[in-house]
């Protein structure tokens, strides 16, 4: 550490420790009244030489600091090559702090690349359960990826069936695209109630996030394998954009204070590399996670920073702010982030883990446009220019990998969707939701076929809960949708509802017999 930072931070824990005296003390020997590991254990952002444990010490989750005494507590960590631990390859020791909920995240390095690792948490006589690690591979390897991407997990509408099916899949990595928790109170017909009311504060929040924790699928998923993790809105408030909250009785200041706490628990509770930073709620969490040279991350983030959603959710007649250059979603200095990445980036393939759909979709039949102004649509300048920068810089070997929509959708993404004569030059897969939204219902194909002739670059649509699963090749990108028949109660079976290919270099999506 610089002896500046040190001192400084020196400093500051002096002043805490002239009110709050016990800051000093550290537990070695930490005695829980309930198992502290109950929320599970997860990996994530692997690197080639490693990747984040986390784990938060938790033994009564929904008393005030998860039932911790308030000092601060030594946790070791231990990796191995066999999930009996005969051969630990790296070992640790981590100081889980009431400040940061007594989370702990260790940044694992000195592994080797493109392996299977087993790790766990041990603090007093408590031990974790064991999580596995893959590392990428190593830089400049075509090594072929598999991976599951999904989103939208409301706990108060459905059980995480489809998330214990992703753990039985073959996948190196999970990638969760947001709406990991939802902020809202539950209605008395909620197939599990939410604990507690809307969430507003860093207390709320922490519950809600040990609640959600504490499901065995989620658990499952996560110990199964690395994830790299985005947010949408609803680890914050639905639909909020920058610092305008849902239903704007929050002034900006009060949107600000409930950012940062959302923002400082999802950093808590999320196996992340994610610097911390000064004020929570300018935390910025974009970031790449590269698969050697097969496959890169761009982990956008497309609340924080865009404009405000206008024109009542409806583009209608002489709406001019929905047209406007300036609005955008990822704000400028995350769209040059992006743009040039793109064009300095040797990946064979460029993915976009991104939160709104990108392809337009227009629900009106005929002329009259009604779309979402909340996604993509909702800023069609800035989308146009981001794929007209992708015709440019990485054709049709750019995925977008989307969520929040809670329904399965395939869609070609065109370089300027102002002018449907443009080529194809994306692919988008949408994934449904894991369960927000219950259980959902059949597409009859006559809806199908009506949406598709407003919608020329729709290739698929369906309304079942699941998620995404892809194999990613030097040749090809193949991705299935797995759904769930029903998920408002428990012991649904997966099936794959269709299978979608895309070949490197060339475009369209075609669909595969799965
Ligand atoms: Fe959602």
């Amino acid at each position: 550490m610089d002896r500046r930072l040190f001192l400084t931070d020196l400093s500051r824990y002096a002043a805490l420790a002239a009110v709050v005296p016990n800051v000093w003390r550290v537990t070695n020997r930490p005695r829980f009244a309930d198992d502290p590991f109950q929320l599970g254990v997860a990996s994530g952002d692997p690197t080639s030489t490693g990747g984040v444990l986390w784990t938060r010490l938790a033994p009564r989750p929904f008393e005030p600091d998860g039932g911790m005494t308030g000092t601060r507590t030594v946790v070791s960590w231990e990796v191995a090559d066999d999930d009996q631990f005969k051969t630990i390859v790296k070992k640790g020791r981590a100081t889980a702090a009431p400040e940061l909920s007594f989370s702990v995240h260790v940044d694992v390095d000195g592994l080797r690349p493109d392996r299977w690792y087993f790790y766990r948490f041990t603090s007093g006589d408590a031990v974790s359960k064991i999580g596995r690690l893959r590392t990428a591979p190593a830089d400049g390897a075509k090594t072929p990826l598999a991976f599951a991407f999904a989103s939208c997990q409301r706990w108060d509408q459905g059980y995480f069936t489809a998330l214990g099916h992703l753990a039985q899949e073959e996948i190196d990595l999970g990638v969760h695209l947001g709406d990991y928790i939802y902020e809202y109170a539950s209605p008395s017909t909620a197939v599990r109630a939410h604990q507690g009311l809307e969430i507003r504060t860093l207390d709320d929040y922490r519950r809600r996030y040990a609640q959600y924790k504490s499901d065995i699928d989620l658990q499952a998923a996560h110990q199964r394998c690395p994830w790299l993790v985005t947010w949408d809105d609803h680890e914050v408030d639905n639909d909020y954009s920058g610092l305008i909250g849902e239903n704007q009785m929050e002034s900006a200041e009060q949107m600000r204070t409930r950012r940062a706490a959302a923002y400082q628990a999802w950093w808590e509770h999320q196996p992340v590399r994610v610097p911390r930073v000064q004020s929570w709620a300018d935390l910025t969490i974009t970031r790449t996670i590269n698969w050697g040279a097969m496959a890169r991350f761009w982990m956008l983030d497309t609340r924080q920073y865009r404009d405000d959603q206008v024109c009542e959710d409806v583009p209608l007649e002489g709406c001019a702010p929905w047209t406007d250059p300036k609005r955008g979603l990822l704000g400028a200095s995350q769209e040059k982030w992006l743009v040039d990445g793109l064009g300095a980036s040797k990946s064979h393939w460029q993915v976009l883990a991104n939160q709104v759909m990108m392809a337009p979709y227009d629900s009106a039949p005929g002329d009259e446009v009604r779309t979402s102004m909340d996604q993509w649509s909702g800023y069609p300048v800035a989308r146009d220019r981001l794929l007209n920068e992708v015709a440019r810089r990485a054709p049709n070997r750019t995925v977008t990998i989307t969520g929040d929509i809670h329904t399965n959708w395939v869609n070609e993404l065109r370089s300027d969707f102002s002018r449907p004569d443009r080529p194809t030059i994306g692919a988008e897969f949408v994934c449904t939701s894991i369960s927000s939204g219950g259980d959902g219902s059949d597409v009859a194909a006559e809806r199908m076929s009506a949406m598709q002739s407003d919608n020329p670059h729709l290739k698929w649509f369906q309304n079942r809960r699941g998620y995404v699963r892809c194999t990613v090749t030097e040749q090809d990108w193949i991705a299935e949708y797995r759904t769930v028949p029903f998920v408002t109660k428990p012991g649904a079976t997966v099936s794959t509802a269709s299978g979608w290919r895309v070949e490197h270099g060339k475009p369209g999506i075609a669909q595969v017999e799965s």
